[in-house]
């Protein structure tokens, strides 16, 4: 079983790691008999495992109440966010109540805002079941609900108790999504390890049959990688932890604009790390060599390596200017300086950012 410490100023919470939690989840959760719990789930996820997770949590004498949501990004929502209010207001859950998020990132990040607010926060705890909210949605407290015009634009840093790692979870997950977690994973080796991205190169067809040692390493790197950006910079203050967020600012004008859940987040934020490697390459700081390393892995992972052939490049800007990360009205992007390493930019022309876009489009 692997263990890994998340470590803030404040806070500190283990992120286990393991095959078959589920049925005795309760003894890797800090929860004693009598605790009052509300779990969270979707209509997708509650046949599947929610029985499961009720037996082991009831059977240590842990008080739960359950809310089942609708499944989908669009429900990451104000209206989503109302009904666990309701649920927790329904059922009386106090200051002490502690929610649970069984789920991928939706779910997380929706759970972990209700944490957060309710009766002014809460304790919350991860139990992420795809591989997105595993290696990233799950860990640093980042949570969100989306507005119409941005993505994650109304939301608190909130950081889950603990977080649970289950492998097995990902033996039922859609292909589609077990792909779009691959983004995520491959954003972490351009923007932070270079020996990681070689590790995927090697290893990418062992991740995609699901192979558990490969994703225990897998995940176990991420987990760390992610641990380690936490711990310098919680709240994205330094520009340090802005770093995971290579691609995002393209990839979530692509999810605003083709409407929540057409692209899944993972293959938007593929092609926008394609974008922001060409405008890397147009700023003379990115080889063209490395542009193709990052497309051949993203494409034998199944992902795109460019944005839908409806939007155009201008079409992209009004969506990223209302990025959480514009200061003073200016663009800050992430930008790949070699394979492993980045930096977050700011004073990029528009033109730059449209032909990164364009060159992303035809090559
Ligand atoms: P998701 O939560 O929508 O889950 C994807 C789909 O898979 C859903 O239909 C879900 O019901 C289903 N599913 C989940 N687990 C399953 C399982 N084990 N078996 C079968 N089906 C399963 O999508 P996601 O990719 O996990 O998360 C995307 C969200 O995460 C986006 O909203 C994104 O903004 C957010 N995110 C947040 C952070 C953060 O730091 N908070 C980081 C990255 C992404
Ligand atoms: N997913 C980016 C972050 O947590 O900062």
């Amino acid at each position: 079983m692997a263990k890994i410490i998340v470590k803030t100023e404040r806070y500190s919470y283990p992120i286990t790691i393991e095959t078959g939690l589920i049925h005795n989840l309760a003894s890797f959760l800090p929860l004693k008999a009598n605790d009052q719990v509300m779990l969270v789930t979707n209509q997708t996820l509650a046949p599947l495992y929610l029985k499961s997770l009720l037996i082991t949590l009831e059977g240590n004498g842990i008080k739960v109440d359950h809310v089942v949501l609708p499944d989908g990004e669009q429900y990451k929502s104000l209206t989503g966010l109302e009904q666990i209010f309701a649920s927790l207001s329904e059922k009386f859950h106090g200051r002490g109540t502690t929610l649970i998020a069984l789920g991928g990132g939706v779910i997380g990040d929706l759970t972990g805002f209700a944490a957060a607010c309710y009766q002014r926060g809460v304790r919350f705890i991860q139990v992420p079941t795809t591989l997105l909210a595993q290696v990233d949605a799950a860990i640093g407290g980042k949570t969100a609900i989306n507005h119409a015009m941005s993505k994650n634009m109304i939301g608190a840093f909130h950081q889950p108790i603990s977080v649970v790692i289950d492998l097995d979870f990902l033996q039922t997950l859609p292909k589609s999504e077990f792909i779009s977690g691959l983004a995520e994973v491959i954003k972490y080796a351009i923007a932070l390890d270079s020996d990681f991205f070689v590790w995927l190169e090697n290893n990418i067809e062992d991740l995609l049959a699901r192979d558990t040692t490969a994703l225990r390493y897998c995940i176990r790197r991420c987990c760390e990688l992610k641990a380690g950006i936490v711990a310098i910079d919680e709240r994205e203050e330094n520009g340090q932890r802005a770093l995971l967020n290579l691609g995002h600012t393209y990839g979530h004008a692509i999810e605003v604009a083709m409407g929540y859940g057409t692209w899944l987040h993972g293959q938007a934020v593929a092609a926008g790390m394609v974008m922001a490697a060409e405008t890397a390459k147009l700023l003379g700081q990115f080889a063209t060599a490395d542009i193709e390393r990052i497309k051949v892995l993203l494409l034998r992972a199944g992902l795109p390596t460019h944005g839908p052939d409806t939007m155009t490049a201008e079409c992209y800007l009004p969506y990223m200017q209302r990025d959480k990360k514009v200061l003073a009205g200016e663009l800050r992007l992430i930008l790949p300086t070699g394979i492993g390493q980045s930096e977050i930019r700011s004073g990029i022309p528009s033109h730059i950012v449209i032909k990164a876009i364009k060159h992303s489009q035809i090559s």
